[in-house]
């Protein structure tokens, strides 16, 4: 893909939440952000069904692929098979505090090891011709001094090419703390990030972290290149919707509610029609938090999620939840 937009907005890489089907929904409301993939093991994918992890929709790019491992000959490997399936991008997480990770010695306990991080980065991008970005905390467990994420963040920019840093901006708490603590615990210390990008002018600075509004993340474009957006935009998508427009200068009219069902509609017939076992589920799952605010959005989230209307496979049923809330707002 040619002319790639800037990674000034990105939808957060999120493991269960960020599959081809979410992605094909957020590419309808955002052209030119960036998306994600679920952090894949680059084992899963050197000895495993390639199609099944890489395949995605025509029309998701720009899309980066993101990695789990330590191994740079299989991340390397990995990331050859990105760039073949037309990635756009092939990150490695440095931020993943899950105990399974821990036990891979891969995600966030790398930020103790910058020296094998640059082994991997360097093989991953011997191995292709696009970027290779890395995704990581400001600390590890009780590291709590600016030095620590610094000291990370310079030693990879003297030792590799790696010129995109995402800095979820807190740390990893890798004993006691859940995962989903792990996002909300330790404190958010965005100046940490700002000041990386200071410090490293030359070096593409990604901010992420507890943003959930336009305004916040015009106000953080004003210190780092860049805003990484996770949960806010799987909870509700229309916040994606004036990005195109406030961040990339765009003058096609935001989508309409009414526009982007039917698309979804369209898409999720096609899936289903294609029998290889996509079911309505999988698909409206990630559409549950489109209607946030609307009247009637309970009676959206509660028909894609009821377990009866669901089994019968029909993709109409989209459409019916839809019609209760046109009726209720006045939509055509
Ligand atoms: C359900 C879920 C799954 C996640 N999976 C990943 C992942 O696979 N890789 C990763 O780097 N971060 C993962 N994260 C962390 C997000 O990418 C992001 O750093 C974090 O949620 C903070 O951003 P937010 O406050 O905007 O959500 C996940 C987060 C959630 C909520």
């Amino acid at each position: 893909m040619h002319n790639l937009p800037p990674r000034r907005l990105a939808v957060a890489p999120m493991l269960d939440w960020t599959d081809k089907h979410y992605r094909h929904m957020a590419r309808q409301i955002t052209r030119h952000s960036w998306l994600y993939s679920e952090m894949i093991n680059a084992g899963a994918i050197i000895h495993g069904d390639k199609t099944r992890f890489l395949m995605f929709n025509e029309g998701e790019n720009p899309l980066a692929l993101q990695l789990g491992g330590s191994e740079p000959a299989d991340l390397a490997k990995a990331a050859k098979a990105a760039e073949d399936y037309g990635y756009n991008e092939v990150n490695l997480n440095c931020g993943c505090p899950s105990p399974r990770v821990q036990k891979g010695a891969f995600g966030a306990c790398l930020m103790n090891d910058a020296a094998l991080v640059a082994d991997c980065l360097n093989a991953m991008q011997d191995a292709v011709q696009i970027p290779v970005t890395v995704k990581h905390r400001i600390g590890v467990d009780r590291q709590t001094e600016y030095s620590t994420v610094a000291d990370f963040v310079g030693t990879l920019r003297k030792q590799t090419a790696c010129r995109t840093y995402i800095v979820h901006a807190r740390n990893a708490w890798l004993d006691g703390l859940s995962p989903k603590e792990n996002r909300e615990v330790p404190p958010l210390k965005y100046e940490y990030v700002y000041r990386l990008k200071q410090e490293f002018p030359d070096l593409e600075i990604i901010i992420n972290g507890g943003i959930t509004t336009n305004e916040e993340i015009a106000a953080h474009l004003k210190h780092v290149d860049g805003v990484m957006v996770g949960r806010e935009a799987y909870h509700n998508p229309m916040v994606m919707r004036d990005w195109d427009a406030l961040f990339y200068g765009s003058s096609h009219a935001p989508i309409t509610e009414a526009d982007l069902v039917a698309r979804l509609y369209d898409y999720a017939l096609s899936q289903v029609n294609a029998g290889r076992g996509t079911t309505v589920r999988h698909i409206a799952r990630h559409y549950l938090g489109l209607m946030h605010g609307l009247k009637n959005a309970r009676s959206w989230r509660r028909m894609l999620s009821d377990a009866a209307l669901l089994k019968p496979n029909r993709p109409e049923l989209i459409l019916e939840a839809w019609a209760q809330v046109a009726a209720a707002n006045g939509f055509e």
